[in-house]
């Protein structure tokens, strides 16, 4: 097996696994902290009434719903994730929405009908592919010639202080998780516009287009320093670092948080920045 079907299969089992079970319990939360940058996303994607839209990497749907409003009752989202319990998460939040179809599919290998999507969309969704420039070769098709791929994508950590500031300060007790390498997949793998722009074009997209959006992201979500800190100890980077760890170490790492996040907090809110690129592409004309 190749490092890079390797990598892919590492994926799916963590998405189709712990990591999906990890997320469908900070889903709600993240629909939350993502409106801003997904409303921008979707502004970007100049998404007609009507159009057919696939959402790729859906999560439990809350990116589903916005796009349905979106579209309009003419409109068709087909959302697709590769975790089964994500989709059975997002076929529940969807099941008003006529025009939302949720399946569960490896985006990077799945047979989509040629040009069948207006436009492609993702929040957060395409950073986990083993091969991604196979994996959009193998989406390109299914967009129309006029049609655009539009995803939010992490800028590096260093511009996440919302995910480096926690990740600080439980690395003071614990040991940091390997950093993955520059072509492997994870959360920040799409950060720097040199790689993206090599992959889409690889694809057969023209150069895509990056613009930066900042926004706030509210660790607590309105609910006070103790759920920031339990959300900073169990999600993300930190909550890598923690997984595993002894007692003594994650209470120490626990402490550490709340001194950190402390002197943050106003109101319930525990707010530090977050940084990501809005990418937004079309199929070249050559492909
Ligand atoms: C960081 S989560 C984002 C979920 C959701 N879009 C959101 O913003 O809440 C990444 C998502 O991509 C999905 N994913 C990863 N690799 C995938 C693949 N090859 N095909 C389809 N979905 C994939 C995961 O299962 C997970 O739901």
């Amino acid at each position: 097996m190749s490092a890079a079907s390797e990598n892919h299969e590492a994926q799916r089992l963590y998405w189709d696994g712990a990591g999906g079970d990890k997320w469908i319990k900070r889903s709600a939360d993240v629909d939350v902290n993502a409106a801003p940058a997904q409303r921008a996303a979707i502004e970007a994607a100049e998404i007609a009434a009507g159009a057919r839209v696939l959402d790729i990497g859906c999560g439990c749907g809350g990116s589903a719903i916005a796009l349905a409003a979106q579209v309009g009752e003419a409109g068709r989202i087909l959302a697709v994730d590769i975790s089964h319990a994500m989709i059975a998460e997002a076929q529940k939040a969807t099941r008003d929405l006529r025009q939302v179809e949720c399946m569960v599919a490896d985006a990077a290998t799945h047979d989509f009908a040629d040009e069948s999507f207006d436009r492609m969309f993702s929040r957060f969704g395409v950073m986990f592919f083993g091969d991604p420039a196979a994996a959009f070769a193998r989406l390109r098709p299914a967009l129309k010639p006029q049609g655009r791929l539009t995803f939010i994508c992490w800028r590096p950590l260093p511009e996440n202080p919302w995910m480096l500031t926690p990740l600080a300060a439980v690395c003071k007790h614990a040991p940091r998780p390997q950093r993955p390498g520059p072509e492997e997949p994870g959360p920040f793998s799409f950060g720097d516009p040199e790689r993206v722009r090599r992959i889409l074009t690889q694809a057969g997209f023209a150069a895509p287009e990056f613009t930066k959006f900042d926004f706030d992201m509210d660790l607590a979500v309105g609910r006070g320093l103790e759920a920031a800190v339990d959300t900073a100890a169990n999600a993300g980077a930190a909550g890598a670092a923690l997984t595993d760890q002894p007692a003594d170490i994650r209470a120490a790492a626990i402490e550490e948080l709340r001194k950190e996040l402390a002197p943050l907090e106003r109101d319930g809110r525990v707010i530090l920045g977050a940084a990501v690129w809005i990418v937004s592409a079309v199929p070249s004309l050559r492909a």
